[in-house]
């Protein structure tokens, strides 16, 4: 089985021991404690299942501005975006050396984790400007994630943490949230060897059903991972539930038994494009994929990013940061000609209109006022689901 990035075992945060997670626990009560942002929530969640292995816990500001600058921390290790405590106020922890981290997504804020303060720093509006800058790309506050990571407060918390708890991410898709862990169990006990990872974030209509066929057959896998992100959207993306119930009902009927895993992680979404794409790859290598899916605008929002850049960008990844390998899709749509999904690239005798192409305005528009897409586009059984939801919000 692959490797994980930089070790050769997954270093998860998450404390399994039920002695110690109990002892933590009570200490917890006992520490002075902070409510910190979605995001960090969602870096702590990560971290414990070990897909961020193996770094330990949030980074100090030089870490976090050389990682943004060229994706390696301070001491070189490899890691495509700052991963941060950022919170407005850090009166409540005066001198304290072990604090406790309160999870801002669930009701009464229960501890999350519990965490070695390394350092207190604030971020000067020059280095958040250059990270912002260097992870997303712009530093338009039109972009959700570039007002999300700005929205944070300013004072960055850095050190290890023991994490207590996955937040609202087990308790709401006990089915789908796993962790890296699990997912690296669950592979080796389906005794797949070649392991492709697909990334999503929407429902999946045929091109993106086709895509994973295609990926599985050229790259000759035994299995795919559907491994969909759980965490916060932008206004307008679709939730994850309705999300969930669609991209299971096409395993169901569209993939042979025992091909495709359908699963997911509880990180809020950055729309960094090229650098998410990079942040994907690695955590699909923990997880024990071989082989990662990155297609047309990967991670991206709006007019940010050019419809290939976040493939591109793995040309300025070192040789030995990752061994997880890329596959490069092209963008994919349904050939009237030859009446099956495609990469265009593919089809070069085709011109636009030999395809059948839909923007996501006009397909949200369809399924509010209850008109499925063509077949050609989307499977009937996941239209049918997508417009139960867009007539439930109408
Ligand atoms: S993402 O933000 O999670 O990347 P989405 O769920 O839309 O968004 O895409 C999942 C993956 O499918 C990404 O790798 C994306 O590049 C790819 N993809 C989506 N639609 C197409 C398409 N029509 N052609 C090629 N790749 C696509």
């Amino acid at each position: 089985m692959i490797d994980p990035v930089g070790s050769k075992e997954l270093k998860p945060r998450f404390v399994y021991d039920s002695e110690r997670h109990h002892a933590l626990m009570r200490e917890a009560e006992t520490l002075p404690a902070v409510t910190i942002s979605s995001q960090a929530a969602g870096n702590a969640v990560m971290m414990g299942g070990g897909y961020f292995s193996p770094f330990s816990g949030y980074m100090n500001v030089a870490d976090a501005v050389s990682v943004a600058e060229g994706m390696r921390t301070t001491d070189g290790r490899f890691f495509p975006v700052p991963v941060m405590c950022l919170v407005p106020d850090v009166s409540a922890i005066g001198n304290a050396k072990r604090i406790a981290l309160r999870d801002p997504n669930m009701d009464g804020e229960p501890v999350l984790a519990v965490m070695d303060v390394e350092a207190i720093e604030e971020v000067s509006d020059e280095q958040m400007a250059l990270m912002t800058a260097k992870v997303y790309g712009t530093q338009d506050t039109e972009h959700p994630g570039v007002a999300a990571f700005n929205g944070q407060g300013r004072m960055a918390i850095s050190g290890s943490i023991e994490v207590l708890h996955f937040s609202y991410f087990q308790d709401d898709f006990p089915d789908t949230f796993r962790t890296a862990v699990e997912i690296r169990n669950e592979i080796a006990e389906r005794g797949w060897k070649r392991v492709v990872a697909f990334q999503t974030r929407n429902p999946m209509h045929l091109a993106h059903e086709e895509l994973c066929h295609m990926a599985m057959e050229r790259l000759e896998c035994d299995g795919l991972v559907i491994h969909m992100l759980l965490g916060k959207l932008k206004k307008g993306d679709i939730p994850a539930p309705v999300r969930d119930a669609a991209i299971r009902k096409m395993v169901e009927l569209y993939f042979p038994p025992n091909s495709a895993m359908v699963t997911g992680y509880g990180f809020d979404m950055l729309y960094a494009g090229p650098r998410e794409a990079v942040l994907h790859a690695y955590f699909r290598q923990n997880m024990g994929a071989t082989h990662f899916i990155v297609g047309r605008d990967h991670a991206g929002v709006g007019d940010y990013y050019g419809a290939f850049d976040a493939q591109t960008i793995f040309d300025e990844v070192p040789d030995d940061a990752l061994d997880i390998e890329i596959f490069k899709a092209d963008h994919t749509a349904y050939s009237k000609k030859l009446n099956k999904v495609v990469m265009m690239r593919e089809a070069p005798d085709h011109s636009k209109e030999d395809f059948v192409l839909l923007s996501g305005t006009k397909v949200r528009e369809m399924l509010g006022q209850g008109i499925a897409p063509p077949p050609e586009f989307s499977r009937p059984e996941v239209a049918q689901i997508l417009m139960d939801y867009y007539q439930s919000i109408k």
